[in-house]
């Protein structure tokens, strides 16, 4: 029998968060954010699944609006990095796609292009990370007017921390946008933290990236507390089990000593398929329906479980996370969040859709 190792994606509870994401911000258009991928997910047949939905897509790139227009996906596609050259711009215009503007260069690639070309002012609200300032953003908006292949513009920014509701800092930033209300533009603002949290953020369009894969994006709430579907669950199974007696140690380091004579379940997935080597000793695993707690080193191509108190046989299926298994648990076990774990799965991992 082929490595088990696989990650199942249930494309109809992705479709369930995204349309809760859509009943939450009732009054907006939302836009799916698909970067990266789709969050490890596979961004065609995510695409291809929300394509009856939703309004339009995000992405990070320009790449990977051109994946998405090449894979059959004709619905408008915003780019949240915008052009990294002059070259993209024309391809942003070939191709219609929605370019976010973050700095003046790219204003300046556009110059003497024709057609017709919607743009996305990125306002720094706060996060300092990408955009103008408020102080900057008419003069923006005045040079790409004068620009001939401009055909809207609309401005987007970004919250820094709407994983936490209570923050001042979102409150800051919505402030920020508001002193830009008199140029009566639309604009976009709300990730899904700020979806499900702050209905003033949602204004003309929001964009909806870790919630519709099923994952929390409120600290300190849980996926299934805020009626999120998981999508994605990552599976292996048991390839060895044998008994260490006390004292004795596994794995790489001697990480794990035994303090009484234990059962270890050895399960086929590792670092080498993303599961992460900084996984701490108890990170749970489901195998066989019961909860049991990693132990030793996370290798390239296995881990070690503790399986003494379960009833577990070779072959039994494991679950790293998803159905039985929350994955911003595991998130939480290994120091880090669920985008992280989902995006780093690698192409070792096979993937199988479940509701096209
Ligand atoms: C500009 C922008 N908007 C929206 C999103 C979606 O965020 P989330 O996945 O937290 O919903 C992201 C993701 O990082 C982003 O960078």
């Amino acid at each position: 029998m082929a490595r088990a190792t696989q990650a199942i994606i249930n494309l109809h509870a992705l479709r369930e968060n995204y349309q809760l994401a859509q009943s939450s911000a009732a009054n907006s258009r939302a836009y799916a954010v698909v970067k990266a991928n789709a969050y490890g997910h596979g961004v065609l047949q995510v695409a291809n699944a929300l394509s009856a939905l939703a309004d339009g897509f995000a992405v990070a790139c320009v790449e990977e609006a051109v994946e998405l227009r090449q894979g059959g996906i004709f619905l408008p596609i915003m780019v949240l990095e915008g052009a990294m050259d002059e070259q993209e711009c024309q391809i942003a215009l070939d191709l219609d796609l929605e370019l976010v503007v973050h700095q003046q260069q790219q204003i300046q690639w556009l110059k003497d292009k024709t057609g017709t070309l919607k743009v996305w002012i990125k306002v720094d609200s706060g996060m300092h990370r990408l955009g103008f300032s408020g102080q900057q953003v008419p003069a923006v908006a005045s040079d790409l007017r004068a620009m001939e292949c401009v055909s809207q513009i609309q401005l987007m920014s970004h919250f820094a921390c709407a994983d936490e509701p209570d923050n001042d800092f979102n409150d800051y930033q919505m402030q920020q946008m508001q002193i830009l209300a008199p140029m009566n533009l639309p604009w976009s603002m709300s990730n899904s933290a700020a979806i499900l949290s702050r209905p003033d953020a949602h204004r003309d369009l929001v964009r909806p990236g870790i919630m519709m894969f099923g994952a929390s994006p409120l600290l300190g709430r849980e996926a299934a507390d805020l009626q999120l579907a998981h999508v994605m669950t990552l599976q292996s199974n048991v390839i060895a089990l044998h008994q260490v007696m006390n004292g004795e140690s596994v794995g790489y380091g001697q990480a794990f000593v035994a303090k009484q004579d234990t059962i270890i379940a050895v399960v086929a997935i590792g670092y080498g398929d993303g599961y992460p080597r900084a996984a701490q000793p108890g990170t749970p695993v489901v195998i066989a329906g019961q909860r049991c707690p990693l132990v030793g080193r996370v290798s390239m191509d296995m881990i070690t479980v503790d399986v003494t108190h379960a009833q577990v046989k070779l072959g039994d299926a494991a679950t790293l996370w998803g159905m039985g298994l929350s994955v911003d648990e595991v998130a939480k076990s290994c120091n880090t969040l669920s985008y992280e774990l989902f995006c780093q799965l690698t192409q070792r991992v096979k993937f199988q859709y479940l509701g096209r």
